[in-house]
C-alpha cells in the first residue's frame, strides 16, 4: 500500500503531465479502485507505476493482468476511450475479411517508394496475468506453452524457436543485424515490470523465409508478425491471418466482447492490429501539412527503428493509427487507401 499511495502523490502532485493517466485517475476514482486486487493479484499500484514513474507518458497506464480491464474499469474505460477517440467501449466481433477476395494486392507495383510491408497483432494466454502479476515460474511455463504451439506450425510457417535466455553470440549477432531482436531498452516498459526476469521465457520464433515472426514476452505474451520486402500487403496479412487461425487451435487467447483482443498496454486493444510500410516519400514527408495529411487518412508516421524515432533518409514507418472500434479488414483497408492515397501525392510532387 505504501507504494500505491506513493504512486499517487506522484501523479496527483505534478502538474505538468499529459499524460491520460494524470487526466483520468482522479481523487475520486483512486479512492474508489485504491483496494481493488483481480484474482490474478492484480492492483491498481501495477497498472499506474509505469506513469507514476515517467510522469512524460502519453498514456502511463498498463492493465495488470486481463482481468484489470473489469476490475479497474473505472480508470482503464475513461483512458480506452480517450485514446482510441471512440464514445462507447465497443468493438466488433473478430473480421479478417475474404481472404481468397482481398480486392487489393501489392500496393506498389513499381517497387520505387515501399520497401517493405509488415502486419503484427498481438495476443495474450487468457490464463496468464500479465509482466506485474507473473513470476519467474509463470514466465517459463508460459514460454513452454507457446513454444510448444509455434513448434507445431507447418508448411510456410514452419520454423525454429530462440530463447533469449543461453542465445550464443552468434545468433544474437546475427538477430540483431536482421533488426528481428527486441531488448530491454524501453524505460516505460520496464517500470510496469515489463523487463522483470530478464531474459527469462523471452524468445523469438520465425519461419525458414524469415517473414514470420512471433515475439514472445516482449511488450505482450505474444507477438504475431508478418512481413516482407516489397508492398504486397495482401500475401503478408494473408500469411499473418494463416498463422492466427493455426495458433488459434491451440491456445487460448484473452478477448472480450466489448474491447477484442486483450494486451498489455490499452493502446493496442481491439484488433490490436498495426499494418506498416517503410516507404520512401522525400517530397510528401516535407510538405508543412505532412501531419494533417496522415491525421485525415488515420494513419500514424512513425521512424523506421521504431516506435519513438525519427525518419532517416525520407523513409517512413506508415501505418494504420485506429485498431479498436474496427474489424481487422476494416483496420487493413484504412491502411491500404491511406499509403496508396501517400504514393499518389508522393508521385505527383
Ligand atoms: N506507456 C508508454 C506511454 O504511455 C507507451 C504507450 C504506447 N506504446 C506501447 N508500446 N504500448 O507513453
Amino acid at each position: 500500500m505504501a507504494d500505491l499511495a506513493e504512486l499517487w502523490e506522484k501523479v496527483s502532485s505534478n502538474k505538468d503531465s499529459k499524460s491520460l493517466l494524470k487526466k483520468h485517475l482522479t481523487k475520486e476514482v483512486y479512492e474508489k479502485l485504491k483496494d481493488k486486487k483481480t484474482k490474478f493479484g492484480g492492483t491498481l499500484a501495477d497498472c499506474i507505476r509505469s506513469g507514476a514513474k515517467n510522469l512524460d507518458s502519453g498514456v502511463g497506464v498498463y492493465a495488470s493482468d486481463p482481468e484489470a480491464y473489469t476490475v479497474f474499469q473505472d480508470l482503464l474505460g475513461p483512458v480506452i476511450l480517450d485514446y482510441h477517440k471512440i464514445t462507447e467501449l465497443k468493438h466488433p466481433a473478430c473480421d479478417f475479411g475474404d481472404l481468397s477476395n482481398l480486392g487489393f494486392g501489392d500496393l506498389d507495383p513499381s517497387g520505387d517508394l515501399i520497401v517493405s510491408t509488415r502486419v503484427r497483432v498481438g495476443r495474450s494466454h487468457a490464463s496468464f496475468g500479465f509482466p506485474p502479476t507473473l513470476n519467474k515460474e509463470q514466465r517459463v511455463e508460459m514460454q513452454r506453452v507457446t513454444q510448444g504451439a509455434l513448434e507445431g506450425l507447418t508448411g510456410e510457417l514452419k520454423g525454429k524457436y530462440y530463447p533469449l535466455e543461453g542465445m550464443t553470440p552468434d545468433v544474437q549477432k546475427q538477430l540483431t543485424e536482421d533488426h528481428f531482436l527486441f531488448n530491454d531498452s524501453d524505460r516505460f516498459l520496464k517500470a510496469a515490470s515489463g523487463y522483470d526476469d530478464w531474459p527469462t521465457g523471452r524468445g523469438i520464433f520465425f519461419n525458414d523465409n524469415k517473414t514470420f515472426l512471433v515475439w514472445v514476452n516482449e511488450e505482450d505474451h505474444i507477438r504475431i508478425i508478418s512481413m516482407q520486402k516489397g508492398g504486397d500487403l495482401a500475401a503478408v496479412y494473408k500469411r499473418l491471418v494463416g498463422g492466427i487461425k493455426e495458433l488459434e487451435k491451440k491456445l487460448e487467447f484473452a478477448r472480450l466482447p466489448n474491447l477484442g483482443y486483450l494486451t498489455f498496454c490499452p493502446s493496442n486493444l481491439g484488433t490490436t492490429l498495426r499494418a506498416s510500410v517503410h516507404i520512401k516519400i522525400p517530397k510528401v514527408a516535407k510538405k508543412p501539412e505532412f501531419k494533417e495529411i496522415c491525421d485525415k487518412l488515420n494513419l500514424q508516421a512513425r521512424g523506421i527503428h521504431g516506435e519513438h524515432t525519427e525518419s532517416v533518409g525520407g523513409v517512413y514507418d506508415i501505418s494504420n493509427k485506429r485498431r479498436m472500434g474496427l474489424s481487422e479488414i476494416e483496420a487493413i483497408q484504412e491502411m491500404r487507401k491511406g499509403v496508396e492515397e501517400i504514393i499518389k501525392l508522393e508521385k505527383a510532387a
